[in-house]
């Protein structure tokens, strides 16, 4: 709804009880409803205004993960909304074209309020054409992974396997749905997938090994669609990939065993070695026309600068040596600047690295070119044990010396455990 010129929504937290799997019943929680959160969207240039209103009785909070917006209406644990009141977001949305999300940030409680379903996508719009399927519900399908873990009899459980990386549950749910069916009524499907699991990570093939079309990333689209016949998806990042979908297709978008980079131990309790399905697709009826297209509308890319700003070591639970302190800041830079960022993994855990209010491009991954899912623009890149990330990270004008923004693994456990920290444009 518009008022006076701003996109107007209203998410209420609530939890609740929702049978994720067929005859179990778990505790979850969602916006506007028991579990996970309806879809914004909005275009860029608009003005949005976001009421969030918390009905659980515990503090929660509206993060809009991948937007560049002034760090006070971030939503992080500096605008936290007690039980029973609202916090009113509001922005001018200033980015292109992307899947972004939304989800809780409140401080050592994100992983519990995640996991139990907190989460919903955050579509941004904008003129430049790409030709891609773009009707939602038909071709363009949103696509919210996480996992749950269900016990032997069919009992649901509170207590999923604590790897070294956080909780991995034993079943996949899709946009909250256990083995999902989507039937296509087109030949060419996109899909706007996310990782929406606390911790575990997803290496994504199609289970007829046919090759997709890698279309977008975190931040928005690539310059040109890329074939790809895996993926490897950490907690919070996105991918836009088509599908093709022939007449008589029967395929399962699945999870495949991959390596994590840890001792095979870990690997294996973090559920790297489990094969997962995760939605099945058919095809009905015959409204095809959409082809592949040649070429994406991208934003360009800033261009590498010659030195190191900064440099930041993962620990199992801390960057560079600390644990998050609300009251401090960590790393002050100039609004309107861009920098470059080395990101070393020195722990025997598998991290990833988010930071809020910006988009980055990965220069390298162990000083070479990254892989084509880490070419477009990103805001949460997975690091390996013993691996470095090379980032050019530009940052907003949105200069607030006393609001700050955060930077952490998206491993939700191990944010809580404290692996964040602070930063402020000035
Ligand atoms: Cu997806 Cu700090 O957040
Ligand atoms: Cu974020
Ligand atoms: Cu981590």
């Amino acid at each position: 709804e518009i008022i006076d010129g701003e996109r107007v929504f209203h998410l209420s937290a609530q939890a609740g009880e929702s049978e994720l799997v067929p005859g179990v019943w778990f505790a979850t929680m969602g916006f506007n409803g028991p579990h996970l959160g309806p879809t914004i969207r909005a275009a860029r240039g608009e003005h949005v205004r976001i009421h969030v209103k918390n009905e659980l009785t515990m503090a929660t909070t509206a993060h809009w993960h991948g937007m560049s917006l002034p760090a006070s209406q971030d939503g992080t644990a500096h605008q936290s909304i007690s039980p029973e009141t609202t916090w009113t977001a509001a922005w001018q949305i200033g980015q292109p074209a992307a899947t972004l999300w939304y989800h809780p940030h409140p401080h050592g409680q994100t992983e519990l309020q995640v996991s139990r379903g907190m989460a919903g996508l955050f579509l941004i719009d904008d003129d430049a054409p790409s030709g891609l399927p773009s009707q939602y519900g038909v071709d363009d399908i949103p696509l919210i992974i996480q996992d749950i873990t269900v016990q032997s009899g069919g009992q649901r459980s509170g207590t999923p396997t604590t790897a070294p990386i956080g909780r991995i549950g034993n079943t996949v749910i899709a946009n909250g749905t256990h083995e999902a069916h989507f039937v296509a009524s087109t030949s060419l499907v996109r899909l706007r997938i996310l990782n929406g699991s606390a911790a575990r990570c997803y290496n994504l093939e199609l289970s007829t090994g046919d090759t997709f079309h890698l279309v977008g990333t975190d931040g928005g689209l690539l310059p040109a669609p890329v074939p790809l016949t895996s993926l490897l998806l950490s907690p919070a990042e996105r991918a836009e990939v088509l599908v093709t979908v022939s007449r008589d297709a029967d395929l399962v978008l699945r999870s495949v065993p991959h390596d994590l980079g840890m001792s095979q131990a870990d690997n294996a309790i973090s559920g790297a070695g489990d094969t997962l399905g995760i939605l099945r697709i058919t095809r009905a009826g015959d409204a095809s026309t959409a082809k592949l297209p040649a070429s994406l509308a991208s934003a360009a890319h800033p261009g590498r600068a010659a030195a190191v700003d900064r440099h930041f070591t993962l620990g199992d639970t801390t960057i560079n040596g600390k644990a998050m302190d609300m009251s401090r800041i960590d790393t002050v830079i100039a609004a309107n600047s861009t920098e470059t960022w080395m990101i070393e993994n020195a722990s025997q855990r598998a991290h990833n690295f988010h930071i809020h209010g910006t988009q980055f491009v990965v220069n390298a991954v162990n000083g070479q070119s990254p892989a084509p899912q880490n070419r477009g623009w990103k805001d949460t890149i997975f690091i390996a044990p013993g691996s470095t990330a090379e980032l050019t990270v530009p940052f907003g004008s949105f200069a607030d010396p006393s609001t700050p923004y955060m930077y952490h693994c998206h491993m939700l456990w191990h944010e809580d455990q404290g692996m964040m920290a602070q930063y402020v444009l000035t």
